[in-house]
């Protein structure tokens, strides 16, 4: 295997020249390019196969100065920094006037993060600017948490990838605007009250159909989709489903106890029943549940608590059909 110092430089050198990289981040693979050049940037949409509109996050070195990225940054941003970064915490702040309208979608707000994962952090010490980078998969497709998940995706057109091992922690990373008060776009494994502790007063939620909304691709109906349809549902509404049906090529992700289905020979694959480790599995396994090529994909439908809120949005996204 190549050394780290080279695979760092041979990253740098091809962002340098406007090209793609596929960088290891904490919660997803990220498909990486130079956030200050706008044609690199458009290789990202194409290859993505994602709409134009929507912004991508910056991610930035955990020393880089925010002005250099975002004007009018309230305390509050710094405390959450102080406690949070580098970790899964975007922060929605206003841009600098220099910043490519294609990083923000047209809009005058930016998403910055400094992720935690050390082979990034170097190739952003080196890069000396910030990436532009959303998660390495096709436009509403099941996001990575491995290299082997990226070269899947993206087959011989897949640039090069900076492989850091599987992610650790597996969803985004949680999403606040500091526009106004803080508001939460996207859940992720930074929770709600764990920011509340930090900045003393109350996160609030982005309304559905908000006429002020801000674009969150993630916040499509749509999202995070295997190929496979995906059916979310109680355990219990998911057995009654497969047991009145004749068809046994089918999967069921569990995670509580492995149901009794007498007379069926489906499949099952089964996920962690804690919050973290729940999250640190979800995207290999519905992949893996793609690899199959089943008829249909059941997942049970994980506990309704805070904990698991992150992972409740993903799936619920993710599925074609509630029961
Ligand atoms: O964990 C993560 O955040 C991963 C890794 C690679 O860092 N990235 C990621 O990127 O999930 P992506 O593009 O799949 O999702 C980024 C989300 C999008 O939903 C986008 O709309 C939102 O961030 N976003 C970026 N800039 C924004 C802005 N200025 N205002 C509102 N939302 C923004
Ligand atoms: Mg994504």
């Amino acid at each position: 295997m190549e050394n780290i110092l080279t695979q760092i430089q041979k990253a740098d050198n091809l962002l340098k020249q406007g090209e793609l990289v596929v960088i290891p981040t904490e919660t997803v693979y990220g498909l990486a390019a130079d956030a200050m050049n706008p044609k690199a940037l458009q290789k990202i949409f194409h290859l993505k196969n994602r709409p134009i509109d929507h912004p991508l996050i910056v991610h930035i070195h955990e020393k880089t100065n925010l002005y250099e990225w975002a004007i009018a940054i309230p305390d509050v941003a710094y405390q959450l920094i102080e406690a949070f970064w580098p970790g899964p915490l975007t922060l929605i702040l206003k841009k600098q006037a220099n910043i490519p309208d294609i990083v923000t979608g047209g809009q005058d707000s930016i998403g910055l993060r400094s992720p935690l994962h050390s082979l990034t952090q170097e190739l952003l010490a080196q890069f000396g600017g910030g990436l532009a980078a959303p998660s390495a998969n096709r436009f509403g497709h099941i996001s990575p948490t491995r290299a082997e998940h990226v070269i899947t995706e993206f087959k011989e057109k897949t640039p090069l990838i900076m492989d850091g091992g599987p992610c650790q922690m597996g969803v985004e990373s949680t999403i606040l605007s500091l526009i106004d008060d803080p508001t939460l776009l996207r859940p992720g494994s930074i929770g709600v009250r764990e920011i509340e502790k930090v900045i003393q007063c109350p996160v609030l939620y982005q309304q559905k159909n908000s006429t002020k909304k801000i674009r969150v691709s993630g916040a499509l109906d749509s999202h995070y989709a295997p190929d496979t349809p995906l059916v979310l549902g109680s355990l219990e509404k998911l057995i009654t489903e497969i047991s009145a049906s004749l068809d046994e090529d089918v999967i069921l992700i569990h995670y509580s106890d492995r149901p009794v289905l007498p007379n069926k020979s489906i499949r099952y694959l089964t996920l962690p029943n804690d919050a973290k480790a729940y999250a640190h599995e979800l995207y290999t396994i519905l992949h893996q549940a793609d690899h199959y090529q089943a008829n249909t994909v059941f997942i049970e439908r994980p506990p309704n608590s805070i904990d698991w809120m992150a992972i409740q949005d993903r799936l619920s996204r993710a599925a074609q059909i509630q029961l």
